[in-house]
């Protein structure tokens, strides 16, 4: 070996392959503002659309008129249901097997509603056109509070489904339920609960809140009429499935439809779902075969496409008084608005929510939730979240620490009492799941260790003991929370959409210097695929990531796959990617035996090539076998060097983390302070550290956001009072705490190189934590639940119903 002759350590350091803290590849355009997003899509002869919305949460629609709209100069047409009917699409089939108006059809069922589609040459000119179209309707009695919606005198809100006594989940009880689902064995759960030392029970409540990512939803469609193909740029998370539902409604054969999502400035869920915004753009563009552009704008983001969670969850949990749980008992009434419109895998109408036992091996436990009709905006997708999971965590972490508190024991011993165990795995949970891999106790101990729990108690005890002396108005909460997550869908077995079951896919191509190309069925919307998956590549087949194009997107050129969410991306694509790189280095072995001359058994892999076993010196590396396979292929081999992999994952992965949050509260003005954040993350093997610390302190910043003040309010007319950022709490750098991460690593033991998601775990951990953070504060006051979002108000109200204003 001579001087120049690079180290291992050297060999590996340039593939830059999986562990390394690589740089996001696509921040360099980013940051030089060199992003392609939808709105930079700008055609020849393009037009724009604006919708004209309802101000009514409830209403007859009796009559349009686009008279004047259509005087507007530079308004072409005003698009209404009547229009759509002519095409068979005023109304839309939704994921959860509802259907929802595509423009309102006789009647308004929520505020900001859609009611009709206004073309013009530009978007000022659509917006114009909107002020003068008139529409007149009358009111109806309006449905917002979800509890109200099943009384028997409550107003039938959806018309179109009058005499149906049952859905696609299952028989309807009353004209405003939409299904009821129910998981577990309630005869053992009820006798557990007769038989318990200690119980507890209260209403748990997740309240609406919305994904808001940066970039609206948006889209632009153009309609060959030559070619009878139709090209669709969206903020798409899952491009594909948009191109199958588009194939299925609008009747274009699915090889003539292209779908293209551009680089998307977040999505957090927003972006999975098919709005009225992209059937009335396709219509738009097929009736004037002129390309029609549509872009949200904020208040409409917020008000009218999806929401999330909605969730009022009755939690009960039987115990012995030495603190074992013995039995859970959720009932959840979840509002779904107007239409069901949640994003969930088909066979879902909770999504994963039974995933409600959390970290701990309750023996028994009984699940049902009612799902309903309310006047508010459909949607209910999974705001950075795995179908429901983040309600679950949040209601069983809110759940034991209440417990804690009944059994007069510390949350965190309550827990580790509570934990399933290493050697339990693989666990199968008493509503249903298998959870692959956890080692709860080591995560947990090292949280409480890192952070000095027993001293943070310490500090509590004397915080409260001044409080009561008199010497301090503030109040200090530990909120601890540990979670379990379940992502990765999924599985054929029990995952599809519409039909589809929910793998993905990658195709790689190398070419004959040695560089190449890797298309993924996954749509980042910020996450760094084009970073990862180059890693991941270049760990299985020593190729540097650097020499590794990743494209996603594409309908075209991508294989098909079911898209990004739900932290879905490493648990599914990331095997894909690990499998279609191994197919190629299967190859790439058969190439380099015929060149070294020896048997394929008789090599070994050694980072970036094969050698010979026991003659070290004969090598080939991947770069020359990538040359080989263009020109000298063993006979009967068929040359190049590509492979694709389609991957049904055998199960979920279960990620898993134990947080903790610092906060005091002033009780005279509610204002908090979050002293000290910490998160212990375990996503099993870890591809990038860097992104997912990244991962963690956006999920963090958005935990943050819901738990101490991000919501969607109605009144009680059904008006939003929380339809823009003056009103709906974004916060900046100003706000967010400091976080602190860590790890411990328990790879999945089904998955090709061990990953579980993480993107979406900081959002499932973090609400509870700082929710049990305020509530541990109050507790002190005699407070039991506080309901989320804790924001100052809510605070000061919370300590002004605890008494803690002396009479003057
Ligand atoms: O589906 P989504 O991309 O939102 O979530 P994810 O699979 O949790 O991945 C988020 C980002 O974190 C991706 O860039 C992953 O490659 C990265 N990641 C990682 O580096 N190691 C893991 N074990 C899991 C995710």
């Amino acid at each position: 070996m001579n001087d120049m002759t690079p180290t291992r350590e050297q060999r590996e350091a340039k593939l830059e392959g999986m562990g390394c803290k690589r740089k996001r590849v696509e921040d360099i355009r980013f940051t030089q503002g060199k992003g392609n997003y939808v709105d930079d899509v700008k055609l020849p002869g393009m037009l724009h659309g604006d919708f004209v919305r309802s101000p009514h949460a409830h209403a007859r629609v009796k009559s349009i008129n686009s008279e004047e709209a259509l005087k507007v100069p530079g308004v072409l047409a005003v698009i209404t249901a009547e229009t759509l009917k002519t095409v068979n699409l005023a109304w839309m089939p939704t994921l959860a097997g509802d259907v929802q108006m595509v423009l309102a059809d006789g009647k308004v069922l929520f505020q900001n509603q859609e009611v009709a589609f206004v073309v013009a040459t530009d978007r000022y000119a659509a917006d114009d056109g909107v002020n003068k179209v008139v529409v007149d309707y009358e009111a109806l009695p309006v449905v917002i509070d979800p509890f109200k919606a099943m009384d028997a005198d409550a107003p039938v809100l959806r018309e179109d489904l009058a005499g149906k006594t049952s859905g696609a989940h299952g028989p309807r009880k009353h004209h405003n339920h939409i299904f009821e689902w129910t998981v577990g064995d309630k005869d053992l759960t009820d006798a557990a609960f007769r038989k318990a030392d200690v119980t507890i029970k209260e209403m748990i409540s997740y309240h609406r809140t919305h994904p808001s990512p940066l970039e609206t939803c948006q889209c632009v469609c153009s309609f060959d009429k030559i070619r009878g193909e139709l090209t669709i740029w969206g903020t798409f998370q899952a491009p594909h499935v948009i191109r199958t539902v588009v194939a299925l409604i609008a009747k274009i054969p699915e090889h003539k439809i292209h779908v293209i999502s551009p680089d998307i400035g977040g999505g957090f869920g927003n972006k999975v779902g098919a709005y009225p915004g992209y059937i009335c753009a396709a219509v738009a563009s097929i009736v004037t075969g002129k390309p029609v552009k549509w872009v949200e704008d904020r208040i409409e983001n917020l008000t009218a496409s999806s929401f999330a969670r909605d969730y009022h969850m009755t939690t009960e949990i039987a115990a012995t008084r030495a603190g074992k749980v013995s039995g859970l008992r959720v009932h959840v009434l979840a509002d779904h608005g107007a239409f069901d419109a949640c994003a969930d895998p088909s066979k879902w109408p909770a999504g994963f929510f039974n995933i409600v036992t959390g970290s701990y091996d309750f023996p028994v436990a009984h699940l049902s939730v009612d799902g309903i009709y309310t006047n508010k905006a459909p949607g209910g997708v999974a705001y950075r979240c795995s179908f429901r999971v983040t309600e679950a965590a949040y209601c069983i972490e809110r759940g034991m620490d209440i417990l804690a508190q009944k059994l007069g024991m510390d949350p965190a011993e309550l827990r580790l009492k509570n934990f399933i165990r290493a050697d339990q795995f693989p666990y199968h949970s008493a509503l249903g799941w298998e959870y692959d891999s956890g080692d709860y106790h080591t995560a947990m101990r090292k949280m409480m260790e890192s952070v000095d729990y027993a001293g943070l108690r310490r500090q509590q005890a004397e915080q409260r003991a001044a409080f009561k002396r008199g010497e301090t108005r503030e109040i200090m909460g530990l909120g601890v929370s540990f979670f379990t997550e379940i992502v990765g869908a999924g599985p054929s077995k029990n995952c599809d959409i519409l039909g589809i079951a929910m793998f993905d896919s990658c195709e790689i191509r190398l070419h004959p210097t040695g560089a190449g190309i890797a298309r993924v069925g996954t749509k980042s919307q910020g996450q760094g695929h084009e970073t990862t998956w180059a890693q991941i590549i270049a760990t299985e087949i020593g190729i540097p990531a650097d020499d590794i194009m990743v494209e996603e997107g594409n309908t075209d050129t991508a294989p098909y796959g079911l898209g990004t969410y739900g932290s879905r991306s490493t648990p599914v694509a990331g095997a894909a990617i690990a499998m279609a790189a191994r197919k190629i280095k299967a190859k790439a072995q058969m190439i380099a035996a015929y060149k070294l001359e020896v048997h394929e058994d008789d090599l070994e892999w050694d980072i970036d090539g094969f050698r010979v076993k026991g003659l070290p010196e004969r090598t080939m590396s991947m770069k020359d076998i990538c040359w080989a396979a263009y020109n000298s292929v063993p006979p009967g081999m068929e040359p190049g060097l590509e492979a694709v992999s389609y991957y049904d994952p055998p199960n979920m992965t279960y990620p898993f983390g134990a947080y903790i949050c610092v906060m005091n509260i002033d009780v005279d003005t509610g204002v908090y302070q979050v002293k000290r954040f910490y998160a212990l993350d375990d996503c099993g093997t870890r591809i990038n550290p860097m992104i997912i610390e990244g991962q963690v302190h956006g999920g963090l910043t958005e935990a943050f956001a819901i738990a101490m003040g991000q919501e969607i309010r109605y009144d009680e007319a059904g008006n939003v009072v929380t339809g823009s950022f003056m009103d709906f709490f974004m916060p900046t750098a100003v706000e967010t705490p400091h976080w602190e991460t860590d790890f411990t690593v328990t790879p999945s033991p089904h998955h090709p190189i061990g990953a579980k998601g993480v993107g979406e775990s900081p959002n499932v951990g973090g609400v509870p934590a700082f929710s049990n953070a305020v509530n541990d504060a109050f507790a002190f006051l005699g407070a039991t639940h506080i309901q989320m979002p804790h924001d100052f108000w809510r605070n000061w109200q919370a300590a002004k119903n605890l008494g803690v204003f002396a009479a003057p």
